[in-house]
């Protein structure tokens, strides 16, 4: 997701600074190449060492270094970056860049670059509502700095309330998203994802293997590309993308009224939920008690939602999926035909590393003018780019990267 981006981390001194150690780890992973700036505070709380360990590269921690002077000089590391991270930041080092002091290698970077910088702060609650601390983070707002505002919590001050730094996953997805393209600004994108359950009594249920994963990677990416993004989802075991309305269903007749009632908000609807197609006739109030050998149920059809959204007089743009275990090209053009739909994500489900509980993915992809695009294995959070890229370009949204 990060591939070869250059990440400079801003660690300034709080007792948060051991979560900047998380957030590195994150960026790695996700291979960003990271640069850790300490202040002199934030190595009272944690050691370089700790960060040099884990991102592989020297830590800095003084302005005229005279080592890392002759080989990058002070002013590279600003030129060389592609985004701007701190976390933790204190009212401190934002009051500094908002005045435009430049006294120590981090504010000097974080003042001479020109790419995008997210700033995490984490401070005592009272210095947060401080009207001096408000201007500061107004005024760079107004010139474009990215803030992932603190969460709620006991501070280790001993006061209770906003200041705590943001999550280590929060403070990495504005982060990617501050690196995306932002090619769906203003638009909204409704993605469903997940199982739905269909009860037969208050303990049982009808499900299938669906993860949510594909759904939930197609949403975080939407909304890292600038989208208002509607989650509707079946229950699962993920945590949704800070941002996005998450609309929590059950069955398939809640996920169809979920969806119906939003469409119109749409310019698209991406339906990677896997819905059951059958429901219990009907659902026992009580528990279904054991009797006999045998045991018949009667099942019903559920609305079929995206066949539903195909016949819509103004229908958004839809992408269907069709998880298969055979024949795909035929089940595929025969779903996108039926269902009406643009474009359909086709996969081979009897695949062990492809379609559910898997966090890779091999599809075709088949669209109305008769077009097919494979796609090689890759990763479901690289698959839903690919897929949103189609989307934006059928769709004729600017590029603006
Ligand atoms: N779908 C839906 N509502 C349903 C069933 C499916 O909106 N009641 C959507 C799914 O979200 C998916 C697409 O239709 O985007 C295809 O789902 P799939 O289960 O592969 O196909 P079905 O139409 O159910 O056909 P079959 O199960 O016979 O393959």
């Amino acid at each position: 997701m990060l591939k070869d981006k250059q990440v400079v981390l801003g660690v300034t001194g709080g007792i948060a600074a051991y979560k900047a150690v998380e957030l590195l780890r994150l960026l790695t992973k996700a291979g960003a190449n990271v640069h850790v700036i300490m202040t002199r505070a934030a190595q009272e709380f944690v050691t370089p060492l700790t960060f040099q360990t884990l991102s592989a590269n020297p830590v800095h921690t003084e302005l005229f270094n005279l080592i890392a002077e002759r080989e990058i000089g002070h002013i590279a590391l600003a030129d060389r970056a592609d985004l701007g991270v701190i976390a933790p930041a204190t009212a401190n080092v934002i009051g500094k860049i908002a005045a435009g002091i430049a006294d120590d290698m981090l504010t000097t970077t974080i003042m001479a670059t020109k790419a995008p910088v997210v700033i995490a702060p984490a401070m005592n609650v009272n210095m947060y509502t401080n009207p001096i601390y408000r201007d500061n983070e107004d005024k760079l707002r107004r010139h474009g700095y990215l803030f992932v505002p603190p969460v709620r919590g006991a501070l280790a001050c001993g006061w209770e309330g906003d200041g705590k730094l943001a999550a280590p996953e929060a403070v990495f997805e504005a982060a990617v998203a501050a690196l995306s393209r932002h090619d769906y600004n203003g638009q909204t994108i409704m993605v469903t994802a997940g199982p739905t359950r269909e009860e037969l009594d208050p303990v049982r249920f009808i499900s299938n293997h669906s993860s949510g994963k594909m759904g939930y990677a197609l949403a975080r990416a939407a909304q890292y590309r600038g989208a208002r993004v509607i989650l509707v989802s079946g229950p699962v075991n993920l945590t949704p993308p800070s941002g996005v309305e998450l609309v929590a269903v059950e069955s398939a007749g809640e996920m169809h009224a979920a969806v119906m009632g939003r469409a119109g908000e749409c310019t698209a609807i991406i339906k990677a939920a896997a819905v059951a197609d059958y429901r219990p006739a009907e659902r026992s109030g009580a528990k279904i008690k054991k009797k006999g050998a045998e045991l018949s149920l009667q099942l019903v059809k559920t609305p079929d939602i995206l066949a539903e959204l195909g016949r819509l007089a103004k229908a958004p743009f839809l992408v269907g999926f069709a998880a298969e275990t055979g024949k795909l090209s035929e089940f595929a053009t025969r779903k996108l035909h039926e269902k009406n739909v643009d474009m359909i994500v086709a996969n081979d489900v009897s695949q062990s590393d492809a379609g559910f509980n898997v966090d890779t993915n091999r599809v075709r992809l088949f669209f109305r003018d008769g077009r097919e695009v494979d796609c090689a294995l890759m990763t479901k959070d690289d698959l839903a780019n690919v897929i949103l890229d189609h989307v934006a370009s059928a769709l004729r949204l600017l590029q603006n990267s």
